[in-house]
């Protein structure tokens, strides 16, 4: 069985629904503890999928975590669970800590326990925002140094060398990834994209960064999840895999994207104080995973903007449901007070 760590939350939804459409009938558990950011109703339309169970807790409290591992037979594990927004971890780095780094390690140490020599797999799903920022030129590389600026991409390099370390003490069957910034549906409207779409489709004003011209490497999410699969199957075990879309765009450029595909003025923008310790650039180089595993990102940008942008304007209802909170309602009616 595979476990799913954060299967609620944005790329863990996606994910899910990726493994039904190209696995039917692996039996699939996902584990997330529905934090604000988790939201069961992402996988609504996996109703009542038999080899789908879902399970609500903590990555962090071992004492739920090796219970689990005692109950359910698992062999595989993609690892989402995580707090993932830089801004919150500015306003309270205690929880990343514990979810991140904590969580991390408990759910290492609970499969190490379970799994006997040659046994399992573990995939650890980090992020480009571990190596820090790059100047106007070159590309992330996975051994590029980590050099992680904000509390939440700290805690994501923090779990990214436990799980090596597990590799390298235990022979641990682990495998990292590194992705960059992620677009499409089901993302919490406190990132980038779909915060801009969701502001600008009221006519409010768009908050933005500094001098809006920071650079992320954007790869629509289903790419990402693609290129997980492929680490999933067949990574090499202690190896690091880039995953990246060669896609560079500054923070302005997609706003004034979104604006000109809405039909909505520029004088929305608004400029404001920068983040502290805003890294500037991201950009990577993914011939590794090309070249060993044959993935590549196949979404091409403007088509899976337009796509995304159409996705949240079609799912009103969603977006509703996400900012009045109506979507935690989702939970106790599925299953009660379990
Ligand atoms: N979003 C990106 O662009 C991006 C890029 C690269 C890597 N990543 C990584 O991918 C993973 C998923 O990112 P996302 O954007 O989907 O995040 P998200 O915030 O949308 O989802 C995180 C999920 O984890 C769950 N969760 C949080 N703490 C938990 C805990 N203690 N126990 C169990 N579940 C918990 C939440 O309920 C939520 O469902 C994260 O590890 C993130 O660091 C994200």
């Amino acid at each position: 069985m595979l476990l799913v760590t954060g299967g609620c939350g944005f790329i863990g939804s996606n994910f899910i629904h990726l493994l039904r459409r190209e696995r039917p009938d692996l039996e699939i558990l996902n584990l997330d503890l529905l934090t604000y950011a988790g939201n069961l109703e992402n996988l609504a339309a996996l109703e009542g999928d038999e080899k789908l169970q879902f399970v609500k807790g903590d990555i962090a409290d071992s004492r739920f975590v090796e219970n689990l591992f005692e109950t359910k037979d698992i062999d595989q594990i993609v690892h989402f669970a995580a707090e993932s927004h830089v801004d919150r971890s500015i306003l309270g780095p205690g929880i990343f800590i514990r979810s991140n780094i904590q969580g991390t390690q408990v759910l290492l140490e609970a499969a190490r326990k379970n799994w006997s020599e040659g046994e399992g797999r573990f995939v650890m799903v980090s992020t480009d925002e571990v190596y820090g920022s790059l100047g106007p030129t070159g590309l992330f590389r996975e051994d590029t140094p980590l050099d992680p600026s904000s509390p939440y991409s700290a805690s994501k390099a923090s779990a990214d060398l436990i799980c090596q370390s597990y590799f390298r003490t235990f022979g641990f069957p682990v495998v990292n990834t590194r992705c960059s910034n992620n677009y499409g549906p089901y993302q919490f409207p406190e990132k980038l994209i779909p915060l801009i779409i969701l502001r600008a489709g009221r006519d409010e004003s768009l908050p933005v960064y500094g001098d809006g011209l920071n650079i992320r490497d954007w790869i629509h999410v289903e790419d990402h999840c693609r290129g997980i699969l492929a680490v999933l199957d067949g990574g090499e075990l202690g190896k690091v895999y880039n995953i990246g879309s060669d896609n560079e765009r500054t923070n302005i450029e997609i706003i004034r994207l979104i604006l000109d595909n809405l039909g909505k003025s520029e004088d929305l923008i608004e400029f404001v104080k920068d983040r502290p310790g805003h890294d500037r650039r991201y950009a990577m180089d993914s011939t590794f995973i090309e070249q060993s595993l044959g993935w590549r990102p196949e979404v091409d940008f403007s088509e899976g903007i337009a796509a995304t942008i159409k996705w949240y304007r079609d799912n009103p209802e969603w977006l509703e449901r996400v900012i009045s909170g109506a979507y935690k309602e989702y939970y106790s009616r599925q299953y009660g007070s379990k």
